[in-house]
């Protein structure tokens, strides 16, 4: 298998494409399905601008990328593997200690193209909830940041699409078409999961977005890469090479909003920051609230047979399963978790391997409490004395078992007319909403910024912050 990426080809790819003509021809089908959804679906406007962009190069660990500037639909959308390492074994499950799979074992197939699927099915949603941002960008640093997701989400579908054509036949090639006809918020073909049918209209949603939504893809990815079929394995790993950026947009740029509102709260002595047009604590609170509860629910039922089924068939595993120092088997083992039992919390024991989503949930949330840290050094370096937290896990969830509690923030159980009372200082009115859309205006000057967000440290690539990121 040719490690280089091959450009030379229609469709870019590491996967020896040339050599495999029926697979090729079924793609490059599929290709202007794909652009013709790019143009109708994609960002509006901008599209005959150049933006300075990174494409994939090389899947190695050093400088796989390559920035200039290009028109978005000029993006080489292809298909990059990282490269397989001959001695892989299952890692868990009841197959563990075997070779992994280059091909699929018919009795694993439907498990292994849902979960393909539902993964892929949330790379075009993004794009498309994302959307109308470039008629609001703050500047066009962040603007380039949009674009670089946007295309890379698009490669994503690619990645999966890849996937479904060349390993599933017939219904892999249905399902690939069917990725480009449901559509995020469409009332009779929704997007699959929830989070991925909300809208993100501004640009504090779409830097939550990033920081929380992104990174539960970091541990779908993280959990697929563990699976015994060492195709999508390696797809899964190239992809969160280049996930890291989208989640860094978010964790970067809300530092580069805290740091404005700390500003402005000094500037003016004041937390009513709001008539200096600057995002105030509590909204951005709300903000975290709504996107975190949003994000918990697409890893699914704290207790699920269908995760445990995944579990114990090799298919998809937790994130960087070899660090846990358990059996990776798990039928003999209890986890503890946390229940509402009579109007009180109360810790329950369950097999081990019916909670495995619950599992890959607790890494997730270790892993966004680093960014509130961030956050509140910032609010620390400022002198403000008030701090921004993750809601607790049983917070707003449609999904699992806290749907349908009314547990605060701070985990307290409370009855329904509480909770209705206390929602306005919960999640965002659309008060909130309608203050943070008034702040949206553009700002196309390189090097200026929108007044609610800070500039960055650095820019992109070595590129000084007021680079042309976008030609205009
Ligand atoms: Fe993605
Ligand atoms: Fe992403």
């Amino acid at each position: 298998m040719p490690r280089q990426i091959d450009y030379s080809e229609n469709i870019p790819n590491n996967v020896d494409l040339a050599s495999d003509r029926r697979l090729r021809r079924a793609l490059e089908n599929w290709q202007p399905r794909f652009a013709d959804w790019w143009s109708e679906m994609g960002p509006v406007g901008f599209q005959d601008k150049e933006v300075y962009l990174r494409t994939a190069v090389d899947v190695g660990q050093q400088g796989w990328a390559h920035f200039s500037h290009v028109k978005l639909p000029d993006y080489r959308w292809g298909i990059f593997l990282s490269e397989r390492d001959p001695s892989r074994r299952i890692g868990f499950g009841e197959l563990k200690g075997q070779p992994v799979w280059q091909e699929i074992p018919g009795e694993f197939r439907t498990e292994l193209r849902r979960l393909i699927v539902v993964q892929g099915d949330t790379e075009p949603a993004s794009v498309e909830q994302q959307r109308y941002l470039g008629r609001t960008a703050p500047s066009l640093y962040d603007l380039r940041n949009l674009f670089q997701i946007n295309v890379e989400e698009g490669r994503h579908l690619w990645a999966m699409v890849y996937l479904l054509h060349a390993y599933f036949g017939r219904d892999g090639r249905d399902e690939a078409d069917a990725l480009l006809e449901r559509h995020s918020g469409d009332p009779d073909h929704p997007r699959i999961l929830g989070a991925f049918n909300e809208k993100t209209s501004d640009w504090l949603s779409f830097l939550l977005f990033t920081y929380f939504t992104d990174r539960d893809g970091k541990y779908q990815l993280g959990a697929l890469k563990e699976s015994a079929f060492d195709p999508l394995s390696r797809t899964c790993d190239f992809m969160l090479k280049e996930e890291a950026h989208h989640m860094f947009v978010g964790a970067a740029g809300l530092g580069r909003v805290v740091q404005r509102t700390c500003e402005v709260m000094n500037q003016y002595d004041t937390d009513d920051v709001r008539p200096y047009g600057v995002i105030d604590l509590p909204t951005l609170q709300k903000y975290i609230n709504f996107h975190f509860s949003v994000s918990l629910d697409l890893f699914g039922s704290e207790t699920s047979t269908n995760a445990a089924n995944y579990y114990s068939a090799g298919l998809k595993g937790r994130f960087a399963e070899a660090a846990y120092s358990d059996d990776h088997v798990l039928v003999d083992h209890e986890e503890s978790i946390s229940e509402i039992v009579d109007g009180h919390w109360s810790e329950r024991s369950r097999p081990a391997i019916t909670v495995v989503n619950e599992q890959l949930r607790r890494s997730y949330i270790d892993d966004c409490a680093k960014g509130m840290r961030r956050w509140n050094r910032i609010l620390d370096e400022y002198g403000i004395d008030q701090q921004l937290g993750l809601p607790h896990e049983a917070f707003h969830r449609q999904v699992g078992i806290h749907r349908g509690q009314f547990v605060t923030p701070q985990g307290e159980i409370v009855n329904e007319a509480k909770w209705t009372e206390l929602l306005p200082r919960l999640l965002p009115t659309e008060a909130d909403r309608e203050y943070v859309t008034s702040l949206m205006r553009p700002v196309y000057e390189p090097g200026h910024m929108a007044d609610w967000i800070a500039p960055p440290v650095t820019g992109i690539n070595t590129q000084p912050v007021d680079y042309q990121y976008v030609r205009l």
